[in-house]
């Protein structure tokens, strides 16, 4: 035999020195929930070792990420009901307890980066991304709310805005408004190809911001598509992103090595919530070992192109590098 692949495969330290992909810390950003109160945190039912943090406990649970090394953080707010409207008002409302905390993030932690979803959800009495007129969800009349949405975050202190809503237009829209109220250094990392996925289930469960009627595709991608996914990544670059992401990530491998191979931006991949769930579910089940599989699932989405990766295991795969 001429070719022996195993030879590759003898020992670790052999493994180590052929070993093609690695994930850091550094390339992990966590997202975290947050809701108003004090001292208070609650564990999201169906993202066992996820919590909703109040705003100091919040804090005090990125100390211990920082020491650990995740350095970024995507925050998520939970409004109570009676805040919500259909355009989403309290989304840019500077007393809103969502923009208090990024400051205080920020004033806590300067070296942090925060970034931020900017989509009307979790602020939407509709619970849609954008403004629903009979049943319809409005494109350009959006977009003026998404706008005012961040430069409001921006104003709090955010590194990265992180435009969740797949409204037409939006990213060219919201850099405009950056630059017009003097933001031109916050950078925008767009979800540019997110579709209309059934794996997001548990993160609208923690923020509870399920649609109230209908669903989401006439904005999300259709799981089916992937060449859609280079046109949103051409208008997205075109538009000024600084950053490409895929939304979900486990199923949409391909999407991520797709737009990897037609961008010199950088590629981030969105593990989320539902794909979160699964390893866990099963791990507490006993059928599957949640941990290697958190290491199996981290890797392979490097390896299909995203250099930066948003998942709820941070926490834990910087634990486990720290030993
Ligand atoms: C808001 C938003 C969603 C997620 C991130 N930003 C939900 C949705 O679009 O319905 C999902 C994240 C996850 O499931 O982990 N637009």
């Amino acid at each position: 035999m001429l070719r022996r692949p195993r030879r590759n495969r003898k020992s670790q330290v052999i493994r180590d020195l052929v070993q093609e992909t690695q994930v850091a810390t550094h390339d992990l950003v966590f997202p975290m929930f947050l809701i108003n109160g004090i001292n208070n945190r609650e564990e999201v039912a169906s993202m066992p070792g996820i919590f909703r943090h109040t705003p100091d406990m919040l804090i005090d649970e990125i100390g211990e990420c920082v020491e650990l090394g995740i350095k970024t953080f995507d925050l998520f707010p939970s409004f109570d009901d009676k805040y919500k409207d259909k355009y989403a008002t309290i989304s840019y409302d500077e007393s809103n307890f969502y923009l208090k905390t990024i400051a205080e993030v920020k004033r806590q932690y300067p070296e942090v980066v925060v970034m931020t979803d900017v989509a009307m959800d979790p602020y939407s009495s509709d619970g849609h991304d954008g403004i629903v007129k009979n049943g319809e969800i409005l494109n350009d009349e959006t977009l003026e709310v998404l706008g005012k949405m961040a430069v409001a975050q921006a104003r709090a202190g955010a590194d990265i805005i992180g435009p969740s809503d797949m409204m037409d237009g939006r990213v060219e829209y919201l850099r405009d408004a950056l630059d017009d109220n003097g933001f031109e250094k916050v950078s925008i990392m767009s979800y540019t190809a997110k579709y209309a996925s059934s794996f997001y289930g548990p993160f609208r469960d923690a923020l509870d911001s399920a649609p109230k009627s209908g669903d989401k595709k006439t904005y999300q991608m259709d799981p089916a598509n992937a060449n859609e996914a280079l046109i949103e990544a051409e208008l997205d670059e075109l538009e000024g992103a600084d950053m490409l992401m895929v939304k979900p990530a486990m199923a949409y491998l391909d999407v991520i090595k797709l737009l990897a191979e037609n961008t010199q931006l950088p590629i981030a991949a969105y593990n989320v919530s539902g794909e979160y769930a699964m390893i866990k579910a099963a791990d507490q089940k006993g059928w599957l070992d949640g941990q290697q599989c958190m290491l199996e699932t981290l890797t392979a989405i490097r390896r299909a192109g995203a250099k930066i990766i948003l998942t709820y295991f941070a926490k834990e795969f910087a634990q486990l590098q720290k030993g």
